[in-house]
């Protein structure tokens, strides 16, 4: 029995809607935070195969959700091509050399970085029931490349916006090198047990349409061709946050099986344009689900009913929020597990 996510995926519409969140493994959760206490550092904790794997069950064990997230971050990639990556605590992720200001040449690849996040794939598959998917990910090449050419986060991807006007080719050699690695990163989580895959495109709505053809769109496109070539029977969720009305446009292009939508978008109108039949995840609003109002189970009612007309997964549109209290979260699963249609 494939469960009722990948089925999902899959293009079937079953008798409930299948639920997972984004970021569902993590500080929000008591037994997150008192293992993290114990072991150190978030990057320490997503090389260790075991204590990655035990993060990612909990959720499973906690709530029974229909799929595990792997427990890792967009930023391994860059960490195994080359650049220097550590959380300072109260500052986010460091990448160096920025490539603003350094060569893609110049950096030491490590691919052996990926063999413990693939231990972490395979120890879940093992310890997981069969009706829960294994979801593996990595983040898009924009949103990973705002991180490598910035060096940090930043609030507008200033350095790579600008770089993909300025210096076009450097940009483009930059997104080349990304695609190649998430290929090989994504077909050894899928070879490690993943029975699904997302791509992360976390700053997908910070560009121009021309843009966003060439850095989102073009991209993923090639990502996705190349899984479905090694991997056919292997969804590719494709969650181009903040894409707002291009989103027609990547569901169509990419290939994606699937796509995840922020919740900015109304659902109404995504399930009018998508393409019918296509799958669709999301869109509750996290921050919604951190306030927990009586809004709650009202909102979550009007997104179930928007997407009845074809698979739909229930999501947030982004992470969940680190102080989100556990009973809003299980007021959310009791009325998506309610909800008949
Ligand atoms: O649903 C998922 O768990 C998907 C995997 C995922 C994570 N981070 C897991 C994670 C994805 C897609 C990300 C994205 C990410 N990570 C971004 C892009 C922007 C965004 O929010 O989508 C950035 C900048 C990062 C880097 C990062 N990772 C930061 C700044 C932090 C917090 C710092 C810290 O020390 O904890 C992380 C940690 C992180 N990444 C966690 C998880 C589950 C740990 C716990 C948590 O914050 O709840």
């Amino acid at each position: 029995m494939p469960g009722l996510l990948l089925d999902t995926l899959n293009g079937k519409r079953g008798d409930r809607v299948p639920l997972w969140l984004m970021r569902q493994a993590g500080r929000y959760l008591p037994e997150y935070r008192a293992l993290r206490e114990e072991k150190g550092g978030f990057l320490a904790m997503a090389y260790d195969s075991e204590a990655a794997c035990e993060i990612t069950l909990q959720p499973i064990e906690r709530f029974g959700f229909d799929g595990a997230i792997l427990f890792s971050d967009i930023l391994i990639v860059p960490h195994a091509m080359g650049q220097h990556l550590e959380f300072l605590a109260g500052e986010g992720p460091k990448l160096s050399p920025p490539l603003v200001e350094a060569e893609l040449d110049g950096l030491a690849p490590d691919r052996s970085r990926y063999d413990p996040i693939y231990e972490t794939v395979r120890l879940c598959r093992q310890r997981l029931g069969a009706d829960t998917t294994m979801l593996g990910f990595a983040g898009s090449p924009w949103t990973v490349a705002t991180y490598m050419v910035a060096g940090e986060g930043s609030r507008d991807q200033h350095e790579a916006r600008a770089m993909a006007y300025r210096d076009p080719l450097k940009l483009d050699a930059i997104l080349d090198r990304i695609v190649a690695e998430t290929i090989e990163y994504l077909s050894g989580q899928i070879e490690s047990g993943a029975e699904a895959v997302q791509l992360f495109d976390s700053w997908a709505g910070s560009l121009a349409p021309d843009e966003f053809e060439r850095l989102v769109i073009a991209p993923n496109a090639r990502i996705v061709a190349a899984l479905r070539a090694k991997h056919p029977d292997t969804p590719v969720i494709g969650f181009p946050k903040g894409a707002g009305e291009k989103l027609p446009a990547y569901a169509r292009e990419t290939g994606v099986q699937a796509v995840g939508v922020d919740e900015t978008i109304d659902p109404a109108w995504t399930a009018r344009e998508l393409p019918a039949g296509m799958p669709v995840q999301g869109n509750f609003d996290p921050l919604l689900l951190l306030a927990g109002s009586d809004r709650l189970e009202a909102r979550a009612r009007v997104i179930l009913e928007a997407f009845a007309d074809r698979p739909h997964v229930f999501n947030l549109g982004h992470g969940i929020d680190r102080r989100t209290p556990i009973e809003h979260v299980e007021r959310l699963i009791a009325v998506v597990r309610a909800f008949e249609g």
